[in-house]
């Protein structure tokens, strides 16, 4: 089955490190057309944000705080005018707000809601008046497995990332005429500047790692692989959908007897 991305046009936002830098590099390696949308970019040595060696494409930049309706306003109307259009929009920009719900001050609960909601409203909203012009479109949402189940201290993430999953599937329904598909995902637990768990203490991250079925770190090419399938043609008919891509985390109460734990 060939997945044919070539010449689509693809927004990945918050591109500038961490999962959504892979996304984007994946897209391009298909040969896509990929800008990147991140509040700063480091310098493109430093990430290889500009060009990876061996890409199909390289991937463009642009400076965009998608929880700011005129930057996302800019920002996308700065692609579809450059590309004629816009195909794919992959809503990866997220923030981490930790606190048990007595200590969240309200501004990081709205900061937290503002970049996780409001960021994948404003951009579907900016990106689907395009894809309706063409009739055709993929709007893919980064959710979390804490939109399935949440952990003690994740009340403002664990919330916005739920609220991403019901604006997917209202979405989804809102753009079925137009031949536009939404999505979300879930990923568990993917290493990253944003949670740290590649350095925490042995004993830390193996409590961690029994809560998954495959018991190994999640990678940002496990996430990509399943982007790549939701934007493909071959995804057509998948729409309003929350997909788990974290390892079978908590398929089961407790999966790492399987691993003889
Ligand atoms: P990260 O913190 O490494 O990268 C996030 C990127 O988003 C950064 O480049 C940041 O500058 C950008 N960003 C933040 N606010 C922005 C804004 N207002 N406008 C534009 N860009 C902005 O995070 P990571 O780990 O790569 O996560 C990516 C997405 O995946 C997030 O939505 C996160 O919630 C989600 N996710 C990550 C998991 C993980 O294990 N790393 C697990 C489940 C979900």
């Amino acid at each position: 089955m060939e997945l044919d991305l070539r010449d689509k046009v693809v927004i990945v936002t918050g591109a500038a490190r961490g999962i959504g830098a892979q996304i984007a590099q994946r897209f391009a390696a298909e040969g896509a057309k990929v800008t990147a949308f991140d509040l700063a970019f480091p310098e493109a040595d430093e990430t290889g944000a500009a060009g990876a060696p061996g890409a199909g494409q390289s991937v463009e930049q642009v400076t965009c705080n998608v929880a700011d309706p005129e930057s996302v306003r800019a920002a996308v109307d700065q692609v579809a005018a450059r590309h004629g259009g816009i195909d794919v929009l992959i809503n990866n920009a997220g923030i981490n707000v930790v606190g048990d719900v007595a200590d969240v001050p309200w501004e990081r609960w709205k900061t937290c809601f503002d970049v996780n909601v409001g960021g994948v409203f404003l951009m579907s909203q900016a990106v689907a008046e395009h894809m309706k012009q063409a009739r055709s479109g993929r709007i893919i949402n980064a959710a979390s497995f804490a939109a399935i189940i949440p952990s003690v201290g994740s009340a403002a993430y664990a919330a916005s990332k739920a609220a991403v999953v019901s604006l997917t599937r209202v979405h989804a329904s809102e753009l079925g005429p137009y031949g536009i598909t939404v999505n979300a995902y879930a990923p568990g637990m993917v290493p990253t500047a944003m949670n740290g768990f590649a350095e925490m203490p042995q004993e830390q991250q193996d409590r961690l790692l029994d809560t998954l079925s495959l018991r190994r770190w999640e990678s940002a090419d496990d996430v990509a692989n399943l982007l790549i399938f939701l934007a493909s043609d071959q995804a057509a008919y998948i729409t309003g959908t929350l997909h788990d891509v974290s390892g079978g985390k908590l398929a089961t109460q407790i999966p790492a007897v399987a691993h003889g734990r």
